[in-house]
C-alpha cells in the first residue's frame, strides 16, 4: 500500500479564524471523549462503520449520526473550528455513535482495519485549482485504491464535487476500476442521508453545480 507523503498536504488550513474560548473549551474537554483510536473502533465491533474524510463544519456527519444511531461514524477533519462546530451540534443531541480524528486522515487510514468499513464519504474535497497544486488533491487513483482496501465487499465510496474537472477525474478513476460500480445515473442526485453543507451552499451562491458519485466495491474474493 502507498505511503502518503506528509509534506504534500491535502488541506489548506488548520486554524483559520482565531479559536473562540468556547471552541477551545470544546476541543480541550469534549473532544477527548470521542477521540478516534483503533482499539475503540475494534471494540465497537457490533456497529456498522463509516468514515467521513474532511467533514468541514460537520453538518453531513451530524445528520448521518442522527438518522442512523445504530451505526458508528468516524469523522476526520484538520480544521479545528470545524471540529468545534460539529461538537456544538452534537451537544444538542443524545448521540454518541461517532469518533473524531482531529488531524490529517493519512495519520490514521492505515490503522483502520482492512475490510471493516461499510462506506466512505468524501464530500467537496478542497479543489486545488492551480495546475501546480493539483497533486495535492485528496482523491486520486492511489487513495481510491487505499480506501477500497478499508471497505467491506459491497461497501461504497460517496464522492461530491462542484469542480467539473475534479468530478470527471474521480468518475474516470471509478469507471476504470474493475471492482467499482457506479450506482447513480443522475449525478445531480446526492446519496441517502445527504444534507446540504456550508461548502455546497457557497458553491450554489457562486453558480457552480454540485455533482455526486456513489460507487460500490464488488471484489471477487
Ligand atoms: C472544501 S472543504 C469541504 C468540507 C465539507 N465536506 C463540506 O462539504 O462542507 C474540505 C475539507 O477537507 C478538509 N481536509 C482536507 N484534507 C484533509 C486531510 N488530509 N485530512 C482531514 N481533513 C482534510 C479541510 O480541512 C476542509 O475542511
Amino acid at each position: 500500500m502507498p505511503e502518503f507523503n506528509k509534506l504534500n498536504r491535502t488541506f489548506a488550513r488548520r486554524i483559520g479564524k482565531r479559536l473562540s474560548n468556547q471552541n477551545k473549551e470544546l476541543l480541550a474537554n469534549v473532544l477527548p471523549t470521542y477521540l478516534f483510536s483503533n482499539e475503540l473502533v475494534t471494540f465497537k465491533s457490533h456497529q456498522k462503520k463509516y468514515l467521513e474524510i474532511g467533514f468541514g463544519m460537520g453538518e453531513h456527519l451530524f445528520n448521518q449520526i442522527v438518522i442512523n444511531p445504530e451505526n458508528l461514524y468516524i469523522g476526520v477533519e484538520v480544521y479545528l473550528n470545524g471540529i468545534a462546530s460539529f461538537l456544538k451540534l452534537v451537544a444538542k443531541s443524545q448521540n454518541d455513535n461517532f469518533l473524531i480524528w482531529p488531524n490529517d486522515v493519512d495519520m490514521i487510514l492505515k490503522d483502520i482495519p482492512n475490510r471493516s468499513l461499510e462506506g466512505v464519504y468524501v464530500l467537496f474535497p478542497d479543489p486545488w485549482h492551480k495546475r501546480r497544486y493539483m497533486k495535492k488533491r485528496l482523491m486520486n487513483k492511489e487513495r481510491v485504491e487505499f480506501l477500497k482496501s478499508k471497505l467491506k465487499t459491497g461497501g461504497f465510496i460517496a464522492f461530491a464535487s462542484d469542480i467539473e474537472d475534479y468530478f470527471e477525474n474521480v468518475k474516470k478513476i471509478f469507471l476504470e476500476d474493475k471492482e467499482l460500480i457506479i450506482q447513480n445515473t443522475d449525478f445531480l442526485l446526492p446519496h441517502a442521508g445527504y444534507i446540504i453543507t456550508k461548502y455546497h451552499q457557497k458553491s450554489i451562491r457562486e453558480n457552480r453545480e454540485a455533482q455526486f458519485l456513489q460507487a460500490i466495491l464488488a471484489r471477487e474474493t
